[in-house]
């Protein structure tokens, strides 16, 4: 099984992969905090990828895809992946569907948070006291809220077509949100369940 988990920066999408994670035995593709590893590792790539982070944009779909495509080839996450935070534009999510498809896999659930800005502006606070993120103050995260709202929110549109859009309230508890999602996994898994042994009992 293969999810999406989209939402506006401070939704909770790390903190319910994590959850998912430990749930499910998935892997957690956080592009962020990919992105954030390069940049620790100082190279000249890290340092570009820094200015462009630190203002608030998305990095370029090259770079992204780069960094995404080894998972998805290595058969230890084949069907067990949760993108967090990837893809962020039509073309990223066009080039995952072309990606998955190589390698025979495809999405299975994508899981939306909503969350309102007010929200996002005081987990992004707190959370700054907590963590020392370069893009975690008043002034970026509304840009990158706004930049989730430009190029972001018009791919859930693409996976509205698909059926495979879930929409979860994220302003709810961290344990109501964790129990909703598992109710959409469960739900799913069992339907592939019964789709499964039918397709084996009639070949
Ligand atoms: P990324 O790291 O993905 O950041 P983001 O999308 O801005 O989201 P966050 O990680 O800030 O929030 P989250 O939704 O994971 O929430 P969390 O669980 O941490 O991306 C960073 C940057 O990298 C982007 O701006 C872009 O520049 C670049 N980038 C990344 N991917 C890219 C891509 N595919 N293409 C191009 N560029 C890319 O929760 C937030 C806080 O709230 C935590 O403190 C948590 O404890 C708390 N919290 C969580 N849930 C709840 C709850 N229900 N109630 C109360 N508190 C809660
Ligand atoms: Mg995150």
């Amino acid at each position: 099984m293969n999810i999406i988990i989209f939402g506006p920066p401070g939704a909770g999408k790390g903190t319910q992969s994590k959850f998912i994670v430990k749930k499910y035995n998935l892997y957690q593709l956080s592009t962020g905090e990919l992105l954030r590893k390069e940049i620790a590792n100082k190279s000249k790539l890290g340092s570009e990828i820094s200015s462009i982070i630190n203002v608030g944009e998305l990095v370029s779909d090259d770079i992204v895809s780069n960094l995404i495509e080894g998972f998805i080839t290595d058969d230890n996450f084949k069907n067990r992946m949760i993108f967090d935070g990837y893809p962020r534009n039509l073309n990223q999510a066009k080039n995952l569907d072309f990606l998955l498809k190589k390698y025979n896999q495809k999405i299975d659930i994508v899981l939306k948070l909503s969350v309102s800005l007010e929200t996002i502006k005081k987990r992004i606070l707190e959370r700054q006291s907590q963590e020392q993120r370069a893009d975690d103050n008043q002034e970026i995260a509304i840009k990158r809220y706004k930049t989730y709202e430009e190029s972001t929110e018009p791919v859930l549109e693409y996976y509205k077509k698909s059926n495979l859009l879930n929409v979860v309230n994220g302003e709810q508890t961290i344990d109501e949100i964790s129990k909703e999602i598992s109710g959409i996994i469960d739900r799913i898994k069992g339907w592939q369940s019964i789709i499964r042994q039918y397709k084996y009992a009639v070949t």
